[in-house]
C-alpha cells in the first residue's frame, strides 16, 4: 500500500456535506464527530448532525440532552465544532410552520391525529426529516461543513434515496386525488375514490379514514414547497458539495456488511470518496527476543496480535473497489466514549495521511 498524500480531514476539506454511512456498532457515530472535530481543527466551523436513536453522540461530546438546534461543543483552535441531534418531529413541525399558507392550516395540520402519529411511525419520516434538517444546516451561515453521522446501512441508501422517494410519493395519484378535490367532471372518479375509502374504513375505522381525508386536504398547497425541497436536496447529494465515507470494522460481519452497502452504493451511481476501517488491531511492536516463543503464552499472544493486525489492514482492501483512499484507526484501549475518545480519532483523521489500496 502507498501513502495517498491527503489526510481525511483533507480530503473533505472543501466539501460543504460530509456523510458517514456504514454498518451500526463499527464507530460511526464516534468517527463523524471525530471528522467534525478534524474540520474544526483546520479552521472550519464544523457541524456534526446525528440521527442515532441510541444517543451515542450526545453522550460522547458530554451533552446529556443535544436538542434539535445545534449546539457549540468547542472551539478547537480558529475552528469550531457543534452538533445537533435530529428531531424528526420537531423538524416536521417547522417544516408545516414554513410552508403552510396561513396559521389556520398550520393548527389543523399540527392538531391532526394522523399528523401526529404519522411524524412519528411513518416509515421514511426520520429520513425526509434528516434530509430536510441537513438543508437547513447546509443554509445557516454559522457552518463551513456538516458532518452526517447515520442509522446502520440499511436505511443509508433509504436516507440518500429520500428526497427522490418524497417526490414520487407526492407524484403518487392516490396521493393526489386525496389533495386536490377533482374537477366536477371527474365526479366518478370521486365517486370510486369514495366507494374505496369506504371499504378501507370497514377495515380501519371511520374515524381513522376521516383524519386521513382531513389530513391529506390540510396538506393542499405545501406539497409544492416540500417538493421543490427535495428536489434541492437531490441535487445537492449528488453534488460534488457533498463527500461520501463508508465506515466499518475489520470484522468479517461489518465487512460484509460495508461491501455489500459499496456495491449498492455503486450501482446507484453514488461515489464513495474515502473508506474508513476503525478498531484495527494496535500495533504492540515488536516483542522482545525468546527463543522459546511457543511457549511464552505472552509472547504468544503478542505475535497472534501482530498477525491480526496484518490480516486487518489486509482485507480493507477488498472495499476500495473505485481505489478510494484508505484511513486506519486503531481500536483505541481503554475508556473512548467521552471527548477523549474523539480528540484521539479525530487526531488520526487530521494528521494520518490515507492509503491506496493495491497501488
Ligand atoms: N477506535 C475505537 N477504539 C475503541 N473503541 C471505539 C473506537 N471507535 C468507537 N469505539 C467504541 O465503539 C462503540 C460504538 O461506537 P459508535 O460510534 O456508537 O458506533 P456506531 O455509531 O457505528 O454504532 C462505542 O462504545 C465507542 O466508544
Ligand atoms: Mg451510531
Amino acid at each position: 500500500m502507498t501513502a495517498s498524500g491527503r489526510t481525511l480531514a483533507q480530503l473533505f476539506s472543501n466539501k460543504r456535506i460530509v456523510i458517514c454511512l456504514g454498518p451500526g456498532g463499527v464507530g460511526k457515530t464516534t468517527s463523524a464527530a471525530a471528522i467534525a472535530y478534524a474540520e474544526a481543527s483546520l479552521s472550519k466551523r464544523a457541524c456534526v448532525v446525528t440521527i442515532d436513536p441510541a444517543r451515542r453522540l450526545a453522550s460522547a461530546l458530554g451533552l446529556a440532552d443535544l436538542g434539535n438546534q445545534a449546539t457549540l461543543v468547542t472551539k478547537v483552535g480558529h475552528g469550531e465544532l457543534w452538533a445537533t441531534m435530529l428531531d424528526a418531529h420537531a423538524t416536521f413541525d417547522d417544516m408545516v410552520r414554513k410552508y403552510a399558507t396561513s396559521t389556520e392550516q398550520v393548527d389543523r395540520i399540527l392538531g391532526n391525529r394522523l399528523y401526529q402519529n404519522l411524524t412519528t411511525s411513518l416509515s421514511g419520516t426520520q429520513e425526509y426529516m434528516a434530509m430536510e434538517r441537513l438543508y437547513e444546516l447546509y443554509e445557516d451561515d454559522r457552518f463551513d461543513i456538516i458532518v452526517v453521522d447515520t442509522p446502520p446501512s440499511i436505511s443509508a441508501l433509504d436516507f440518500l434515496d429520500a428526497p427522490k422517494r418524497l417526490g414520487s410519493f407526492l407524484d403518487n395519484r392516490i396521493f393526489k386525488l386525496l389533495i386536490k378535490p377533482p374537477p366536477t367532471y371527474l365526479k366518478p372518479l370521486s365517486v370510486a375514490t369514495r366507494a374505496l375509502l369506504k371499504t378501507i374504513s370497514k377495515v380501519v375505522g371511520a374515524e381513522v379514514v376521516d383524519d386521513a381525508i382531513q389530513f391529506f386536504e390540510s396538506f393542499a398547497g405545501i406539497e409544492d414547497g416540500f417538493r421543490e425541497r427535495a428536489n434541492e436536496v437531490e441535487r445537492l447529494l449528488g453534488s460534488e458539495e457533498t463527500g461520501i465515507v463508508v465506515i466499518t470494522s475489520p470484522r468479517p460481519q461489518p465487512m460484509s456488511e460495508a461491501s455489500g452497502l459499496a456495491s449498492r452504493l455503486r450501482t446507484a451511481n453514488r461515489q464513495v470518496n474515502a473508506i474508513v476501517v476503525n478498531r484495527i488491531t494496535p500495533d504492540f511492536g515488536v516483542p522482545p527476543a525468546q527463543t522459546d516463543s511457543d511457549v511464552d503464552p505472552v509472547i504468544k499472544n503478542w505475535l497472534a496480535l501482530a498477525a491480526q493486525r496484518v490480516a486487518d489492514l489486509k482485507i480493507s482492501s477488498d472495499l476500495a473497489t473505485d481505489g478510494q483512499p484508505i484511513l486506519f484507526i486503531d481500536e483505541i484501549l481503554g475508556e473512548v466514549s467521552d471527548m477523549g475518545g474523539i480528540e484521539a480519532i479525530a487526531k488520526v483523521v487530521a494528521t494520518v495521511e490515507m492509503d491506496l489500496a493495491g497501488a
